[in-house]
């Protein structure tokens, strides 16, 4: 097993070192395709890496960014959608164009469709360079909840009933159907490196579990224990019951 636990201090040092790993792979390679993650992990790590740009620029005009899943029956620019969240925490400020930026639709008549398109397109360019995951409390990853066998690639789950109700909620959508267009677990695997990130005292049992328990669909994110190159990103709240 190659797994690298790396534990900061605070929520601070967390967003910086994240926003490090970012910046730290498109330096490495200025034609990387980057996964991001939405949610309140990764938050301010986007908007790290977006101030470190704005005061020294380097050249981002080859890099691919994607988010990893995305909220379907609901309209793209909803605040809430991953499209939204992206492009305004990160993409926009580093000026990356649309073709660059990959993200599948979050309205259609035909979700297998946009779920294939999305893995090929990412496949045409290469594959997954770097993929930064967030972590459910429920050891989900992306929105392949737990029992999604590890087979699985891009696909529309459920989101989980809390997001669900605040999306409902939010735009007021109240009984057409809503799911999480996600990257399979397939896929995911398939990442030439993941940065696994997690933070506060909400993710300390689940992070527990996800590197000291078994392999299992359970927990679909305990198999990034197997991944050859993965590195789990945590603070000490969230490393507190390792
Ligand atoms: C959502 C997203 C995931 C994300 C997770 C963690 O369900 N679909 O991609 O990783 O939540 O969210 P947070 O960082 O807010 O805990």
């Amino acid at each position: 097993m190659n797994t690298k636990v790396t534990i900061v201090k605070d929520e601070k040092q967390f967003d910086t070192t994240a926003a490090w790993r970012i910046i730290g792979c498109m330096l490495d390679k200025p034609s990387a395709v980057i996964g991001l993650s939405t949610g309140q992990t990764t938050k301010n790590m986007h908007h790290i890496v977006s101030e470190i740009y704005t005061a020294s620029p380097f050249d981002v005009s080859d890099i691919t960014l994607f988010g990893l899943d995305e909220i379907t029956g609901v309209p793209r620019d909803y605040d809430g959608a991953c499209y939204t969240m992206i492009k305004t925490q990160i993409a926009d400020a580093l000026g990356i164009c649309d073709t660059n930026f990959i993200m599948p639709a979050t309205l259609s008549d035909n979700y297998d469709v946009e779920c294939r398109k999305f893995q090929s397109e990412l496949e045409r360019r290469g594959g997954i360079d770097l993929q930064i995951l967030g972590l459910g409390t429920n050891g989900h990853l992306g929105f392949n909840q737990p029992g999604t066998p590890f087979e699985s690639q891009t696909w529309v789950s459920r989101m989980d009933e809390a997001l669900e109700t605040r999306v409902r909620k939010e735009t007021g959508i109240l009984n057409a159907e809503l799911g999480g267009l996600t990257l399979g677990i397939k896929n995911i695997m398939h990442a030439r490196r993941i940065v696994l990130a997690a933070k506060g005292k909400s993710k300390a049992a689940i992070v527990k579990q996800m590197l000291c328990g078994p392999v299992t669909t359970d927990i679909p994110a305990s198999i990034l224990q197997l991944h050859p190159n993965c590195e789990f990103l945590l603070d000490e709240a969230a490393a507190a019951m390792l």
